[in-house]
């Protein structure tokens, strides 16, 4: 009965944010089971209508391309990415798995897609002969390479693309299609996982593209990568190379990110931030397997460590300042969640895909404990169970026992999820449509982009943890990953080759030299010198398709703007360098009189494929630019 006077209280503040919306008084259904089974058939739905070539939303989307969102102005997000792309498909071929066959046409254009996109030479770099061009984190909707500056390269994304694809092969060996696997799915995760074991231990851009360093979320997804591709080689009868630095990548996890309270977010970097980061509860939610240990090395939603993480995250938001939006909700409730608590993008506000994924990591850890019968709680963990069931006591629960509080303390932590779900509710427009943010100000609307597709994607899984059902288990039941002692640095030089049976070019038959493009150019900040020159990768003298050069060795003494691209060996190229200035004025190109040559140096199989076999010395030759001071 006390309940009541507090339900009605948020049924007040549902119809007065609904007439403000939406200048209608009409309740919505109060039930939050009646909330969720209609907004995750909306949420796939939505998923769907973002990928191409039939998706409602993206026009122009090539086929198996998932967009990240139609909106192409403030933010522009209509580009494909490899990390979202792959994370909606885990979601799919979860959904595939659970019952929904209608799904399986986008997993085949998934993986052609994907094979092509491997092959694609892009401001990364080339996929041959060292894969560096696979940690390009996006692309333009019709597969082209994209040219403007970014946090490049992202390590996350092939890790999430071989995980979905590995759900998807496992189940073709279960349903007679072995030889499927092994011709056409194969060579693609064979590539990605490549690409983890030979860069699992260099630096790259993190999950919110910000901070380049290591990445909590990075290197849990490698882990599980490394571990479930190992496993599915063995099946297959082919060699995984990369599988191998498993260990070594368990080890990074444990020992590097862990700092007494919580995972700190991003290391070997020098970002400013607590490290309170969602990054570290995605985490543990995409490696979630329900038949695992609470201390496997992957990090599982039980995990002592990560239940700490998990509050310490959480309560970095309950700060009514910064987030008007959670003023007066009690310790025990759910609240809304954004990124981190240092974050200005679109002002820093809370994403729907966090809110409910703190609901779905709680819905993990209840379904780990209740399979396992038992739930350890320790000093670490304590404080995080003791916010909702406050007797509770570092020792082990179990389920027998005439009054056991097993049951009662799964059951506080199952409501403290759904009350995530009803932040959830709360914020969602009456037409189930997911932008990227809310605004953490009254009253409260979605804010950045709209129709995100990884909002979507999450609200469904979120959805299918709270009806129970669960993807398939990846931790080997033989034996779980042993941590070593002693971490030490590693890399296994990756083994590439274009995907050819699903799809992609043969990119094969050409070899690459490495040429150096260095030239010395004063700029203004905020400018950018490009290369362009007639051959494909360097554009064809299409400006808007010139090669970005790196000013990170730029000095006062020698103003060098370079980049390193392979290119096709043995050719004689015309190329120029070109200044973009950085108030949208007509890009300046040196002039045609000054067009460049240079050869190629010929191929060399026996070569260092990493060795810059030849660097150009130039020097800006056109005008310069102007400030605009825009
Ligand atoms: C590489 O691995 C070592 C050993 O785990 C670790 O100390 C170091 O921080 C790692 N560096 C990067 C960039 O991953
Ligand atoms: C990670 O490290 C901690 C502290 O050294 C240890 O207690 C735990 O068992 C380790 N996890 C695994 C999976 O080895
Ligand atoms: C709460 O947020 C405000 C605004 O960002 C900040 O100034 C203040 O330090 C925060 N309080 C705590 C306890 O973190
Ligand atoms: C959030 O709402 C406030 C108050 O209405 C508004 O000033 C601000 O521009 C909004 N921010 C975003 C990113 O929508
Ligand atoms: C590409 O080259 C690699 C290494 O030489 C070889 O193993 C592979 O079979 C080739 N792939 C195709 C499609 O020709
Ligand atoms: C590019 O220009 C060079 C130098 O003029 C020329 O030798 C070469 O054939 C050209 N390549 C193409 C693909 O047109
Ligand atoms: C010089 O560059 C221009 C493009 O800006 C191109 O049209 C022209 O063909 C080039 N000349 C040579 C000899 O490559
Ligand atoms: C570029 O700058 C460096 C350092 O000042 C100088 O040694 C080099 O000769 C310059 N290159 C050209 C082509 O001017």
């Amino acid at each position: 009965m006390g309940n009541l006077s507090t339900k009605s209280i948020t049924w007040l503040s549902v119809l007065a944010a609904s007439s403000i919306a939406n200048g209608s008084n009409l309740p919505r259904a109060n039930n939050l089971d009646t909330f969720v089974e209609k907004q995750r058939a909306i949420s796939l739905q939505n998923v769907l209508n973002n990928i191409g070539p039939d998706g409602s939303r993206v026009p122009g989307a090539g086929a198996g391309v998932i967009v990240a969102s139609p909106s192409t102005v403030n933010p522009d997000y209509f580009y494909t990415w490899t990390r979202d792309a792959a994370l909606t498909m885990k979601v799919i071929v979860d959904e595939f798995l659970l019952g929904d066959k209608q799904l399986e046409p986008y997993i085949e254009n998934f993986i052609h897609s994907q094979a092509v996109i491997q092959t694609v030479t892009n401001p990364s770099g080339t996929f041959l002969p060292n894969g560096v061009g696979i940690g390009e984190p996006k692309y333009n909707v019709d597969l082209t390479r994209y040219n403007g500056a970014w946090g490049r390269p992202q390590r996350d994304g092939p890790a999430l693309r071989a995980i979905a694809l590995i759900t998807y092969s496992n189940w073709l060996i279960s349903n007679g299609q072995h030889q499927k696997a092994k011709t056409v799915v194969w060579p693609v995760i064979s590539n990605d996982l490549s690409y983890v074991g030979h860069y699992w231990n260099s630096t790259g851009f993190d999950l919110w593209e910000e901070v380049q360093g290591s990445s909590f979320f990075a290197t849990q997804n490698q882990l599980r990568a490394l571990v479930e591709g190992g496993v599915l080689a063995t099946h297959l009868g082919v060699q995984c190379t990369g599988c191998d630095q498993a260990a070594q990548v368990a080890c990074f996890l444990n020992k590097s990110y862990w700092n007494g309270q919580h995972f700190i977010a991003n290391i070997n970097s020098d970002d400013g931030r607590t490290g309170k980061d969602a990054n570290t509860v995605l985490g543990s939610i995409s490696v979630f397997d329900l038949n695992a240990r609470c201390d496997d090395a992957s990090i599982q939603p039980c995990n002592s460590r990560s239940l700490s993480n998990f509050k310490t995250f959480v309560d970095s938001f309950r700060n009514s300042t910064l987030y008007p939006i959670n003023e007066g909700t009690p310790q025990a409730e759910g609240i809304a969640l954004g990124r981190y608590t240092e974050d200005v993008y679109f002002d820093g506000n809370p994403w729907y895909l966090i809110t409910a994924g703190a609901a779905e990591y709680l819905y993990d850890a209840v379904a780990q404990w209740t399979a396992q019968g038992l739930l350890a709680i320790d000093e670490t963990s304590l404080a995080f169970f003791q916010d909702i069931y406050p007797a509770a006591r570092a020792k082990t629960y179990g389920p027998k026992g005439k009054c056991s509080e097993f049951p009662r303390i799964l059951k506080a932590v199952r409501d403290y999820a759904d009350s995530f779900v009803e932040v959830v509710k709360k914020y969602t427009p009456t037409d189930g449509s997911l932008a990227e943010q809310f605004n953490k100000t009254a009253p409260f609307n979605p804010t950045s982009a709209t129709d995100l597709t990884w909002s979507y994607a999450a609200f469904v899984s979120m959805s299918e943890r709270r009806a129970g059902k669960y993807p398939p288990s990846w931790v080997p039941a033989e034996g779980p990953i042993v941590v070593p002692q002693q971490c030490t640095p590693g890399s296994t030089k990756g083994v590439y080759s274009p995907a050819t049976a699903a799809g992609a070019p043969d990119v094969n038959v050409t070899c690459t030299s490495n040429v150096r493009f260095e030239v010395n150019a004063t700029t203004y900040y905020g400018e950018n010198i490009l290369v362009v020159g007639n051959t494909t990768d360097l554009g064809s003298w299409d400006f808007s398709n010139a090669w970005p050069l790196d000013a990170s060795s730029y000095t006062d003494q020698r103003p060098v703007w370079a980049a390193t691209i392979a290119l096709t060996a043995g050719q004689t190229i015309s190329y120029a360098y070109v200044r973009q200035e950085d108030c949208g004025q007509s890009p300046i190109r040196e002039p045609a009189t000054a067009n460049r040559t240079l050869v190629v140096p010929p191929c060399d199989p026996d070569a260092d494929p990493d060795a810059t076999l030849i660097v150009t010395d130039d020097a800006w030759q056109g005008p310069t630019g102007n400030t605009g001071g825009c």
